[in-house]
């Protein structure tokens, strides 16, 4: 897929870019915190929302990952590219790099997202990536 840079206009460069998607574990908690009240990924899910707003990132809420021992948890995606779980994170300091790590992801020239300008949080937090659906490996 062929991106169109422009990189005077962050609104303009975000529409050219490739749809970024960010799923929120709303169910999340970390261990050994009560059942009680709001789970702390649903804070994340809310804090991500405000933070994508006016960016182009779509922010949609998940029911669990299978990340639950390493949450919370959330996984950014574009079509055609990898798909990276992250976890670890924190609903009152992570919202905003998740947002930057998509709004990188989505300009990247290619379907990997740069590790170099992602935020610190998506590089100690990353969980596993997954290939597009088309992936070959190279034959060494
Ligand atoms: S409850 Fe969040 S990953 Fe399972």
């Amino acid at each position: 897929m062929t991106l169109t840079f422009i990189a005077q206009d962050d609104d303009r460069e975000i529409a050219a870019a490739t749809a970024t998607t960010i799923y929120v574990c709303i169910t999340c908690r970390r261990a050994g915190e009560p059942e009680t009240g709001s789970a702390p990924g649903l804070l994340l899910a809310h804090a991500t929302s405000r933070a994508a707003d006016g960016t182009g990132v779509t922010v949609r809420r998940v029911r669990c990952l299978a990340n639950c021992n390493r949450g919370l948890s959330a996984a950014i995606r574009r079509d055609g590219a990898w798909t990276y779980v992250f976890g670890g994170l924190d609903p009152e300091r992570d919202a905003a790099a998740l947002v930057e790590g998509a709004r990188l992801f989505a300009r990247a020239s290619d379907s990997i997202m740069p590790w170099r300008g992602r935020p610190e949080v998506l590089k100690r937090g990353l969980i596993a990536r997954v290939p597009p659906i088309d992936f070959e490996e190279e034959s060494e």
